[in-house]
């Protein structure tokens, strides 16, 4: 076993007691050039270590997941935070859930019958992915309070050196793959509003809140009008004195839209009392005690009543063509409805409903967010803020709004690059190379930056349905790749530039004909009017399938030994070294059925 200076064990000679010196020599003798053997089984899987930056959905199920596929490796992953959870961790604001419905917004393979409503808030969701990381005993993985601050990539040992900031102190850990699951939504900022700082009552951002700050009685502006102000300005409007929402431009509002059913069984329904929704505008639903039980008794009833709701949302697809009848459909379906929650209110029809098409941003359930709009305590304005003085907002038009309470829901910075400084080949900064777009594979890996995942990178499938599949068949896709590294001893593999420019102009292409290159201004687009959407070129399952079977003949590939028939080993399977009976004999069979030789 030996280690390098980092105090990294390398794995090929650990593992297999092989004659090289470190996992990046070669195999050859040197001096006589003739190809020597390793004493290991074939595709015996060299020790890898693997950095996961993040440990919110995604550093859990890399956690997960890795457990299950991978063998002779190391992880830890770097959180900033004090606890897992992320995304559901930070956004406290009031109202905030989900927008998908609770019961495909699990892991695929852990299903909750548990959940409380259809559209589940911060809270719950986040004691899933608390409730998941303990019971599969994952904190182990996490060294928390330690931010990742850079990382660099060394060609000649085929690793990265990553910089984790903890306590004030900067330490260096080494590692042969890193994993980038930091969160393309984690990164919130202030808005560029002259005097900002300057207000003295209560400064909020809705991915920083502050629970000791209460609004009741009070005076509260909050400014934007995307998911997270149509989550806020409900739930404020209900007790606050007064309410003005500052907004910039149009957008819609999802409609009510049917909720799939619980065919609770006749036994259960006599003593159950099922909700009645009396607004025909309110989405959200509290599941009955009945329903609960139905789904928690029977794991394929609840199997289906998931398959529904997915099918349901990958069925409304065609509505994401700009120029189909479904979209012509959905927008005219969309505008109509909005113009009768919102009563027909002059200003607001003509400023808030969009003519660009549906989907352009993201589209969000706005439970009970219209009728707030058009409440006697609520104000609103399209005038631009000029700026913030110690008590209030003045306008462009002239107006000073005095307010207690400033809330901006006003988004994240979505500049697509990592959330710490990543150097890749030639010392290249991605934040030069990516200026002023992402150049992304499959929303995954980056040409120049080997042995590099990003999960839910550019180009991944963020527009639409719930991203936790794709983030779960981009981990899959990991292993999958350290899993080849380690059999084939490959020591890099960087992703061919030339075929992820020939994949973004299909993306660009594919784009072109959709709603997200509609006129709107959105975070997909770098939040641009006219930018590039950084998103998939196709449907969620489309991605999925474009993912699953990962395609190698795309990636340069440089192995660990001058001869990379060295994964051969000594000329044995690992099945004889133990002997086993059955693996040793897998291709005699009754039929043709697969088989493999492990
Ligand atoms: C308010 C809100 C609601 C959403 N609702 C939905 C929804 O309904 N459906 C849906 O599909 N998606 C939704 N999303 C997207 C959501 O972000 C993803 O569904 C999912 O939670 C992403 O998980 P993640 O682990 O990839 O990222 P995150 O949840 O953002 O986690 C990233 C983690 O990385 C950590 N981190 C970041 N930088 C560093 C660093 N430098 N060093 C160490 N650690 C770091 C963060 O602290 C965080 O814990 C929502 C996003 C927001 C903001
Ligand atoms: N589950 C959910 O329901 C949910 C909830 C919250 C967030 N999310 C996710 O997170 C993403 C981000 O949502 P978000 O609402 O936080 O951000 P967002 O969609 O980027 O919206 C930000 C809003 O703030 C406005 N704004 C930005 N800067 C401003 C300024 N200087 N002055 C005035 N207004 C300003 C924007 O105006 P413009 O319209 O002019 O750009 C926009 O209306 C969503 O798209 C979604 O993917 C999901």
């Amino acid at each position: 076993m030996t280690m390098d200076s980092s105090g990294n064990e390398h794995a090929c000679t650990a593992a297999a007691g092989a004659p090289v010196a470190n996992g990046n020599s070669s195999s050859s003798d040197e001096q006589t050039d003739k190809f020597q053997m390793l004493d290991q089984w074939h595709s015996q899987p060299r020790k890898i270590r693997i950095v996961h930056v993040g440990a919110g959905a995604t550093g859990l199920c890399a956690a997960w997941k890795m457990e299950r596929k991978l063998e002779n490796y190391e992880l830890v992953c770097y959180e900033k935070n004090e606890d897992i959870g992320g995304t559901w961790l930070e956004n406290r604001y009031p109202g905030c859930a989900c927008d998908v419905p609770a019961h495909i917004y699990t892991y695929t393979f852990e299903p909750n019958p548990n959940w409380k409503s259809y559209y589940a808030y911060a809270p719950e969701i986040q004691e899933y992915f608390a409730n998941f990381c303990d019971k599969y005993g994952l904190r182990k993985y996490v060294k928390f309070k330690h931010r990742v601050v850079g990382a660099v990539w060394h060609e000649d040992r085929g690793q990265w050196e990553v910089k984790v900031e903890h306590d004030g102190q900067t330490t260096t850990d080494w590692c042969d793959v890193l994993v980038n699951g930091s969160g393309l939504i984690n990164r919130w900022k202030w808005p560029q509003i002259q005097g900002l700082h300057s207000f003295k009552g209560d400064l909020m951002h809705s991915a920083h809140w502050d629970d000791s700050k209460k609004w009741d009685g009070k005076r509260v502006a909050v400014l934007g009008n995307g998911s997270s102000a149509i989550q806020i300005v409900p739930q404020v409007q209900n007790t606050a004195a007064k309410l003005t929402s500052f907004m910039r431009g149009p957008t819609f509002i999802t409609p009510p839209m049917e909720r799939v059913k619980v065919d609770v069984p006749e036994k259960l329904q006599e003593a159950d009392m099922p909700q009645t929704v009396l607004d025909p505008f309110v989405m959200q639903k509290a599941y009955t005690d009945a329903e609960i039980q139905t789904l928690r008794a029977d794991p394929d009833y609840l199997l289906l009543y998931r398959k529904k709701i997915e099918y349901s949302i990958n069925s409304n697809f065609g509505i994401f063509y700009k120029d189909s009848e479904a979209s012509k459909m959905a927008g005219w379906y969309m505008r109509d409805i909005m113009k009768k929650r919102l009563k027909d209110h002059p200003v607001l029809t003509e400023k808030l409903i969009p003519q660009w098409a549906v989907g352009c941003r993201r589209l969000t359930p706005g439970d009970g967010y219209l009728e707030a709009l058009i409440a006697p305590n609520v104000d609103f304005t399209f005038s631009p803020i000029e700026r913030v003085d110690e008590t209030g907002i003045i306008t462009a038009d002239g107006k000073h709004t005095e307010i207690d309470m400033l809330v901006c829901a006003t988004g994240f910075d979505m500049a697509w690059t990592p959330h710490f400084k990543l150097l890749g080949r030639n010392g290249v900064d991605i934040k030069e190379l990516w200026s002023p777009q992402p150049n992304c594979y499959l929303g995954l890996a980056a040409p120049g930056f080997p042995n590099y995942f990003v999960m839910n990178g550019p180009r991944g499938n963020l527009g639409n349905g719930t991203v936790l599949p794709c983030l779960e068949t981009q981990i899959d896709y990991v292993c999958a790749a350290v899993k080849k590294m380690q059999t084939d001893r490959i020591k890099v593999l960087d992703v061919r530039e030339d075929i992820t420019d020939s994949l973004n102009e299909y993306v660009d292409a594919w784009c072109e004909t959709s709603a997200f290159s509609a006129p709107c201004r959105s975070w997909y687009k770098n939040n641009t009017v006219d930018g590039k959407p950084m998103v998939w070129g196709g449907s969620s399952i489309h991605y999925l399938k474009t993912i699953k079977t990962p395609r190698w003949e795309h990636f340069n590939i440089t192995y660990l030994d001058k001869n990379p028939w060295s994964f051969l080993g000594n000329g044995r399977i690992h099945a004889e070294t133990i002997s086993d009976f059955d693996g040793m004999t897998p291709y005699l069979r009754n039929a043709d059925t697969p088989w493999e030789l492990v």
